[in-house]
Formats: structure tokens, C-alpha cells, sequence
């Protein structure tokens, strides 16, 4: 198999040669594997146990001396190494590995005595009426997945599959930061063979945030994080994954080779000492009555936790008692799923309303009788569009299952057809915007109001052009939009800049305190890096990736007048849709003289500077003293924009302080702490 022929050992005893055909230095060999062990020591360290013991300089210092020496001595390279996490070339198609011990899937219950029954089976098997020890764990709701350690190294990664053959996705494994590529050994030694078996998921925010960013660039949203890690692990782009928020918890081993187990606690225990993270909800019962309890209790922490279960697994914790046990229909007799009540409930729908977003997109929204769904009250479904409506025959006064997943927004699933009664109403979208009174049009399944002053669009690009990945105007909410375009103080993103504190004071429950903080929050917002403003804008199709592209190729906000359709495609992942959206958009008169009054009221693009990145990229500043050039939020928002962080005070984490005009304590604690300072010059010249 190709891995072992990549196996670090063989490096060990191959000759090898550096660029220019001479042998590589010992010392340089052995730094190499050094630094290969030290980086995922604190990886592990950071992303497994939450307890970093160096400083995000640090550890980058380690990373960029490794790629350096990796760099000059290309035969050094290797697939597990930690510069290897960005992801490789892509793939064909997967390769088929069968599974060393068959990958298991799990008998169901649901309900407690099918969980009792399940402990009495136990316990007549065995022949003992003796209470059984059972370990209780969270069921993930993520892809299962196997990883094979060869004396150490991280060689195969695999899919679950049909439980006997999975799909060969090393690559994609290696990019998740919770996977160790080669085992910590400082405690305990690795074994000649290991296979441990864990879930990949996503978080419920990191999944919002994915589907937020694919519905602005218009792709495809996943239905639910578990499909939406699925669809990660599965990419024959590995540098997709890469880029994908994925995690691992790992909970069972396969085959071990060089080391014995008494129970699953002790695999449990050894996982973090190896570098594999496990669960920390995980618990020991004595007995199937306080597996019960924990049940319950995970059952309502469920709605806190920041990834989607759906039950607890019971295991037998003794290892030669699962021995005993062994296998029946492709499910252990030791282990147990014992479902949580699905999220669905019934419910009616009183009536469909219609929502105007920014774009101008109806989104018919299902007004129900509330009902509580995984313990949370809901009252609003989604219905997505007129299409949705249409193939699930949703009428108003019908009863609906409805669904939620984590979080997310609720939608209805399905009408009960068998319960109506032949009073209930189909739904049409209307013809004109229930908002501005403007044409409706229907472009593919979305019905979009092209009125060009309708509120209800205003309202939504300002919400947008406020949000903390735009322009981070703190703040301002939902509300206070509403009353400002309700009482036509704002008409256009622009006049955020030109309120003034009177104003906002006249308005309905705005104190003296709030208003100035507003005002201080507009004020504080003025200077942004260019992809942050163009995304800001709420150009079609230009979400924060595409405006991260575009700023990167055209530096000046200027030049966006300027730009053809054919000059705007030059840039890599911008096609003939965007290019036409953005070049209509600086197009446009109306466009033009609102981003001119933002400019008049001194709103400021930083241009994005490409190639000193690496100055500032993981780097942190503190400032200390008056700057002359810049303003504090400018030169904050321009660090920022090149890659860096800025602090507030001097620790031992900080790389360089700033000293501006009569410096305070900060620059007493820099010189005691030996960090670097900068004089405003310097600074400035690090950024040209
Ligand atoms: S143990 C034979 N533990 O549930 C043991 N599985 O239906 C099988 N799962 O494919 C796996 N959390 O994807 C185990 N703590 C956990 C789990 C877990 C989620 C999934 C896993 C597996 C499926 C079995």
C-alpha cells in the first residue's frame, strides 16, 4: 500500500538526497522529525485537551521552520507531516479498505423498558443476575469513521461504509485538526498496530455559518450538520475538507496490535494520552438504573451541547465479558443505542405569511398553533418557497409535521392529509410585494419583489451591511432598523452616518446612554478592509469568500468602476454570474452615490495588501501612546486585514508593541518581557 511506502521509518533507512543530489544531514533528518513530533504534541495539546503550553507565535515559529526545512529538502516531505493539513491534490475516486474487524452498527431502543430489557438479555446471557457496569456515552450525530495507526504513524483513514468495506478518505482525515498524525508517545508507548474508531461531526454554529456563507454564494445548503460532515469527509478535494469545520470524537478501537485493553474506561482513559480526543460527557454506571438517569439527563442537556445527538450508546464495560458477548445480526449484544424522542411534533398552520428579504426573495413562513418541539416552544416554520408548498401540499388549516434540527430554523415536513376536514386553503404567492405594493417576479423556485425603495429590502441590506462579518456596526439590531427606516431617518445604508444623537434620542424607548452608544458604534465602524466592504454592500452572489477573492485581486475600491466583466472573471472562482452581478452593481447610479456619501462621511477602505501578509499573518500587536498616521480602530481594522491580531495588553503572547507619542506602562512591560517594539515608522514600513 502506498502509505507504508511513506511510512517516516523508511526514512530512517532510505539514502536521501536533498535538491542538489547530496545527502541529507543527520541532524537535519532528526530536527525534522522532531519538529514533526513537538508541533502535534501541541496540536494536541490546543485542539484535544484545551490546554495549550506555548503561544499561537510559537507554535506558528515551529510550523514555519518545518515547512522551511521541508521547502529545502523536498525527499524530507511527508504525507502525515503537520504542514500536510492544508489537503493534497484531489483525487479520482476513492479507494475501497476493508475493515481488519468488521465496523458494527448498533441495536435500537426506544424507550426505558427496551433499555431494561436490553440489561436482562445482558445479564441472562452471561448467566449472572450480578448488576452489570456499563459505560454511557452521547450518540453522535456524525459520519463514523475508522483510523489505522502503523507503530504510530497515521497510515488509513476510512468511511464506516458497509460496515466490512469502507472508502479510503486518509487525505481528507489528515485536514482535521482533532486527528493526531502520529501518536504521542511520552506516556505510554504505541502500539505496533491500532485502529480507533470515532465520529466525524460539525458543530451547529460551524454548520450555520457554512450554510449562511453557501446560501450568499448561492450553493446548495446541507439539510443538517450530519450531512453536512458527511459531504466534508467525502470530498475528493481534500484541500474542501480543509476548509471545512470538522471534528472528531473518538469512542472504540479495532484491531490492536502490541497492547491489551481490560475495559472500554481503560481505552477511554489512554485515547487523550495518545492525542485522540474523547467525549467529555462520557460516564461509568454501575447499574442499567443510573444508565437511566443519565439518559435523562443527557436528554435535556441535549439542547445545550454544541452538536446534534440522538441518543446515548450503552457499552458493557468489562472487555473479556464483550468477548462473551460477542455478535448477532450484525449488531454487538454489549452495546446499545437508546434513541431520544425525535424532534417532529404535529401541529396546525393558522396561516402563511410572507417574509421580504434583502434581496427581494418572498419566503412564505407558516404561522402554527405553538407547540414544543425537543423542549423548545415553535411557533414559525420555514416553507421555503412556492415549489416546497406545492410538492408537500401544504394548506393553510392544515395539520403539519414539523421539524427542527438543533437550532435551525424549524420547517414543516409533511401535511396530514388523513385530517382535513376540506376547509383548508391552498396558498399562492402574491403577485405584488405584500410590503412595497411593487411587481413580483419568479426567477427558478424564488419569487423576488423588484420594487426598488421597498422597505422590507432596505431593512434587510442594512441588517446585513450592520452584521458583524460586514461592517460590525454593534448595536444595531432588528428593532432599531425598523424604527430608523420605519420613521425614514434612513433610506439608505449611507445615512447610518450622517444620524445624529438627537435623533436617535426622539425615538421610542432610546436613552441618552444607548444613543451615544450607537453613535459610538457607527463611528468605531468607519474603517474596513475592502473585502469586508464589499461584502458589506450585499452585492448578488458576493459572499465573504468571493469579496475575500475579489479584494485580493483588485486592491482599490475604485477600481471596481472600472472593472469589465471579463477583468472581474480573472479572478479564480468568480464566473460569468458574478462578474455580470458585481459589474451591474458598481454599475449602477443610485449604488455609486451611496458609496460616495459613505466615503463623504468618512467611511474608509483599506486596501488589502497581498504580499506582506506573511508580516502580519498569526502575529499580535499591542499599542501604547498616540499614533500620528493612524487612528487606533484604523490601525486595529488594518492589522486585522493583513492576517495579524491585536491586543490590549503586553503579555508574553504579544510579538510586537507599538509606541506611539507619550507611551504609557505598556512599553515598560514590553523591554521587561523582551518583546519587540516598534516605532510608529517601523510599523509603517512593515505595512508598505
Ligand atoms: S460505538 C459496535 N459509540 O452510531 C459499536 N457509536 O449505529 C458501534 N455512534 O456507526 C459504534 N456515537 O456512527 C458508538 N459513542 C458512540 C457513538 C456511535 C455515535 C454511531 C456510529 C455508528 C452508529 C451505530
Amino acid at each position: 500500500m502506498l502509505y507504508a511506502l511513506c511510512d517516516l521509518s523508511d526514512l530512517t533507512t532510505l539514502p536521501i538526497l536533498s535538491k542538489m543530489g547530496e545527502m541529507v544531514p543527520e541532524t537535519i533528518k532528526k530536527r525534522v522529525e522532531n519538529l514533526r513530533e513537538e508541533i502535534e504534541y501541541h496540536n494536541t495539546l490546543y485542539y484535544v485537551l484545551d490546554q495549550p503550553e506555548i503561544s499561537d507565535a510559537q507554535y506558528d515559529r515551529l510550523l514555519r521552520e518545518l515547512e522551511k526545512l521541508e521547502e529545502e529538502y523536498p525527499e524530507l516531505r511527508s504525507p502525515n507531516s503537520p504542514t500536510q493539513r492544508v489537503g493534497a491534490s484531489p483525487l479520482e475516486t476513492f479507494e475501497i479498505v476493508r475493515h481488519t474487524i468488521p465496523m458494527l452498527s448498533l441495536a435500537n431502543a426506544f424507550d426505558e423498558t427496551e433499555a431494561r430489557d436490553f440489561d436482562k438479555r445482558v445479564k441472562k446471557f452471561l448467566g449472572s443476575s450480578a448488576d452489570i457496569t456499563y459505560i454511557a456515552e452521547p450518540k453522535l450525530d456524525g459520519l463514523a469513521v475508522e483510523l489505522v495507526y502503523d507503530r504510530g504513524q497515521f497510515v488509513v483513514g476510512s468511511t464506516r461504509g458497509d460496515g466490512i468495506h469502507g472508502e479510503d478518505i486518509t487525505q481528507n482525515l489528515r485536514t482535521i485538526k482533532t486527528i493526531p498524525l502520529q501518536l504521542i508517545r511520552k506516556e505510554i508507548p504505541a502500539p505496533e498496530r491500532l485502529e480507533v474508531r470515532g465520529e466525524v461531526i460539525m458543530q451547529l454554529k460551524k454548520f450555520k455559518d457554512l450554510n449562511r456563507r453557501r446560501e450568499e454564494s448561492r450553493e446548495p445548503v446541507f439539510a443538517n450538520p450530519r450531512n453536512a460532515a458527511a459531504g466534508s469527509v467525502r470530498q475528493l478535494d481534500s484541500k474542501i475538507t480543509a476548509e471545512r469545520p470538522l471534528e472528531i470524537y473518538c469512542y472504540g478501537v479495532g484491531e490492536v496490535i502490541g497492547r491489551t485493553f481490560k475495559t472500554h474506561s481503560e481505552i477511554l482513559q489512554i485515547f487523550p494520552k495518545w492525542g485522540f480526543r474523547t467525549n467529555p460527557n462520557i460516564q461509568r454506571c454501575q447499574n442499567i438504573e443510573e444508565v437511566l438517569e443519565y439518559y435523562h439527563r443527557m436528554n435535556e442537556k441535549r439542547e445545550t451541547l454544541p452538536y446534534e445527538i440522538d441518543g446515548i450508546v450503552i457499552k458493557v464495560d468489562h472487555l473479556d465479558l464483550q468477548t462473551k458477548l460477542g455478535e448477532i445480526a450484525r449488531s454487538p449484544r454489549w452495546a446499545l443505542a437508546f434513541k431520544f424522542q425525535p424532534k417532529q411534533e404535529t401541529t396546525k398552520i393558522l396561516d402563511i405569511l410572507i417574509q421580504v428579504g434583502r434581496t427581494g426573495a418572498l419566503t412564505p413562513v407558516a404561522v402554527m398553533e405553538p407547540v414544543k418541539v425537543g423542549g423548545v416552544e415553535v411557533s414559525r416554520a420555514t416553507l421555503h418557497n412556492q415549489d416546497e408548498i406545492n410538492k408537500k401540499d401544504v394548506r393553510i388549516g392544515d395539520t403539519v409535521v414539523i421539524q427542527r434540527a438543533g437550532d435551525v430554523i424549524p420547517e414543516v415536513v409533511q401535511a396530514v392529509t388523513s385530517k382535513r376536514k376540506g376547509t383548508e386553503k391552498k396558498f399562492r404567492m402574491p403577485s405584488k410585494c405584500p410590503v412595497c405594493g411593487a411587481e413580483v417576479i419568479k426567477e427558478e423556485a424564488i419569487h423576488r419583489c423588484i420594487g426598488l425603495d421597498c422597505p422590507a429590502q432596505l431593512k434587510g441590506r442594512i441588517k446585513h451591511f450592520a452584521s458583524k462579518r460586514a461592517m460590525d456596526i454593534e448595536g444595531l439590531g432588528v428593532k432599531l432598523i425598523h424604527q430608523l427606516v420605519d420613521k425614514g431617518l434612513v433610506k439608505d445604508v449611507a445615512d447610518l452616518y450622517y444620524i445624529n444623537k438627537e435623533k436617535l434620542i426622539a425615538l421610542e424607548r432610546m436613552a441618552d446612554k444607548s444613543a451615544q452608544n450607537i453613535i459610538d458604534a457607527v463611528e468605531k465602524s468607519k474603517t474596513k478592509p475592502l473585502s469586508k466592504f464589499l461584502y458589506a454592500l450585499g452585492i448578488r452572489h458576493v459572499g465573504e469568500t468571493t469579496a475575500e477573492d475579489l479584494a485580493r485581486q483588485f486592491l482599490h475600491l475604485d477600481d471596481f468602476f472600472r472593472l469589465s466583466e471579463e477583468d472581474l472573471m480573472e479572478v479564480e472562482g468568480v464566473g460569468p454570474e458574478v462578474a455580470a452581478s458585481v459589474h451591474q452593481f458598481f454599475g449602477d447610479q443610485k449604488n455609486k452615490e451611496s458609496i460616495e456619501l459613505l466615503k463623504k462621511a468618512g467611511v474608509k477602505v483599506i486596501e488589502t495588501k497581498v504580499k506582506e501578509k506573511g508580516n502580519f499573518e498569526g502575529k499580535t500587536f499591542v499599542f501604547t501612546g498616540t499614533l500620528k498616521t493612524y487612528g487606533r480602530d484604523e490601525a486595529r481594522n488594518l492589522i486585522e486585514s493583513l492576517g495579524g491580531m491585536t491586543a490590549s495588553s503586553v503579555s508574553k503572547k504579544v510579538d510586537y508593541v507599538v509606541i506611539g507619542e507619550d507611551p504609557g506602562s505598556k512599553f515598560d512591560k514590553a523591554k521587561e518581557l523582551g518583546i519587540k517594539t516598534l516605532t510608529e515608522e517601523e510599523f509603517k514600513k512593515m505595512i508598505r
